[in-house]
């Protein structure tokens, strides 16, 4: 199963914005697929320093999932992003 990357941007602008609430929800993700009898995809959360792009002007909170840049992301948005990648859940 190939492991998708959440990096989540744990910066001030970032976690100001709700970064940790977009955490949360990914570990609350994680806790749905035990419940549902197993894992249809795997997760890695990485909480990770500030990427600079605050600093350009874009608005956080900044997420990356696989590489892809979310900003002004939101649980909803992150949630898509991540089974966009799960192939199980797109069956
Ligand atoms: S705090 Fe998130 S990019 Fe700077």
């Amino acid at each position: 199963m190939d492991k998708i990357i959440v990096e989540v941007c744990a910066g001030t602008h970032c976690t100001m914005m709700g970064a940790m609430n977009i955490i949360d929800s990914i570990h609350s993700l994680d806790e749905i697929q035990r419940e549902m009898g197993g894992e249809f995809c795997e997760v890695e959360v990485r909480a990770i320093p500030c990427m600079d792009l605050c600093r350009q002007g874009i608005q956080g909170p900044i997420v990356r999932v696989n590489g892809q840049i979310l900003h002004e992301a939101e649980s909803e948005s992150v949630m898509a992003a991540i089974l966009a990648r799960c192939p199980k859940a797109n069956k």
